[in-house]
């Protein structure tokens, strides 16, 4: 994978996406001859290791993520971890105007009214969008709030600790994902793509317009919801379920295609049909509400919501799901992958592993990302040790850099 050419020091980054399901990750270097994915991999989550986006198991799954390591040859300490689910929230928000001291001052208290959680066991940060221009309403500004539970950032951070890595940061997954697409598809200025993570326990759907990060939304229907669905419908276990439901999908699409599976295999199709609905449902109201949130005109039942959408996540592999979601919203989908990406400098296992699982290293490699790419661009951004003060700090709000790199959308 070459995505930028003739940079100085090696560097080597290790970004983990920790889910609920399975631990991802990706070992990034920064050589002379440009960005390399070095190594790839994945390993089950210990059961109970998390629970709603938060490590409960910190010691179980730092030993999952130490023998992951050993078993790719990783040889990097440097890490950056991710953090997503319901409880993190990641808002456009109008405020009035005001300077960036006087926002860091009274974040805490306007966080107050988009936050379900403690603000005192929460780690926060903003930044200053854009203010009014010249005709518009000049006593209101747009600002980016990041919020999530102290104890999911630290526990993240503990955790690669445990493993034996360095945590350098730990980040909002969306924008992770929404780093690798940019940096691995491009940015047209005007497209807008909407990135739908289906992992185990949630969707997150982000929209992203050029290099700018619109809004990011939590689905609570992901790869769980549908084996649970077809276990209680044919009163079987989870394995069988798992096998049946990677193509169930595809006899959804056809009634001609169901007609042909055996018994089993067509209630397993049934029996995803109404999740199925309820997810698109669920994409289509994300897309109407980036819709209202532009203030682009009403397109109908379809939505304008984006050009594109690509997939990503475990429960991406289901088969036929793109095909299915482009006819249910009428939208151009694909599976996300590594864009041709090949292992530089990589064991067979990593690259088996790439072949089959790309898309579930969306993340993993965007967080990697975050550590190399102002060094691969030119700007320094040595690894920075204060990004580490992001989970560890008082909730303290971090103005600026933090989530200007983090999400990808440029400051005032
Ligand atoms: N071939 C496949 N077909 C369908 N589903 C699959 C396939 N392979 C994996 N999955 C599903 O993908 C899910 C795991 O994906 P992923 O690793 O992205 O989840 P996770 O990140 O651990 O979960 P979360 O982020 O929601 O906590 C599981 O529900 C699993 O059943
Ligand atoms: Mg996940």
């Amino acid at each position: 994978m070459r995505l930028f050419g003739g940079i100085g020091e090696s560097q080597n980054i290790v970004g983990l996406d920790i889910g609920s399901n399975a631990i991802k990750l990706a070992q990034l270097a920064l050589t002379r001859d440009g960005l390399a994915l070095r190594k790839a991999g994945s390993t089950l989550t210990p059961p109970e290791g998390m629970k709603n986006g938060i490590i409960i198991d910190p010691l179980g799954v730092s030993q999952a993520i130490a023998s992951l390591m050993e078993a790719l040859q990783v040889d990097a300490s440097l890490a950056v971890g991710g953090v997503a689910g319901p409880s993190v929230v990641v808002r456009q928000v109008s405020l009035p105007a005001m300077s960036a001291k006087q926002l860091r001052q009274s974040i805490q208290w306007e966080a107050r009214n988009y936050i379900s959680f403690d603000v005192e066991d929460s780690i926060l940060e903003s930044q200053i969008l854009s203010r009014a221009t010249p005709g518009e309403d000049s006593s209101m500004m747009d600002v980016m709030l990041v919020a999530a539970p102290r104890q999911m950032v630290e526990a993240c951070a503990h955790t690669l600790e445990l493993a034996g890595l360095e945590p350098l940061a730990v980040e909002v997954q969306a924008f992770a994902a929404m780093r690798t697409i940019v940096a691995l598809n491009g940015a047209a200025e005007d497209t807008t793509l909407a990135l739908v993570g289906i992992g185990a326990s949630f969707t997150e759907i982000t929209i992203i317009k050029g290099e700018n990060f619109i809004l990011s939304r939590i689905i609570p229907i992901a790869g769980n919801s549908i084996t649970e669905a077809i276990c209680s419908s044919l009163e079987i276990g989870k394995e069988e379920a798992e096998l049946l439901k990677e193509t169930a999908l595809q006899a959804v699409l056809s009634e001609e295609e169901r007609a042909r599976l055996d018994p089993a295999a067509q209630q397993a199709s049934r029996a995803i049909e109404p999740l199925m609905d309820e997810l698109i449902r669920e994409i289509r109201r994300s897309l109407a509400y980036h819709d209202y949130q532009q203030k682009l005109p009403d397109a109908g039942a379809k939505g304008q919501g984006a050009d594109q959408i690509l997939l990503s996540g475990g429960s991406a592999k289901l088969v036929g799901l793109a095909e299915y979601l482009q006819a249910q919203l009428g939208i151009p989908t694909a599976v996300a992958g590594m864009f041709g990406a090949t292992p530089s400098d990589s064991n067979q296992e990593s690259l088996g592993f790439l072949k089959e699982h790309a898309p579930t290293l969306v993340i993993g490699v965007g967080l990697a990302l975050r550590e190399l790419m102002p060094a691969a661009t030119g700007k320094s951004r040595r690894p920075a040790r204060s990004d580490r003060q992001v989970s560890n700090e008082p909730p303290a709000t971090h103005d600026s850099s933090e989530v200007a790199v983090a999400g990808g959308r440029k400051a005032e």
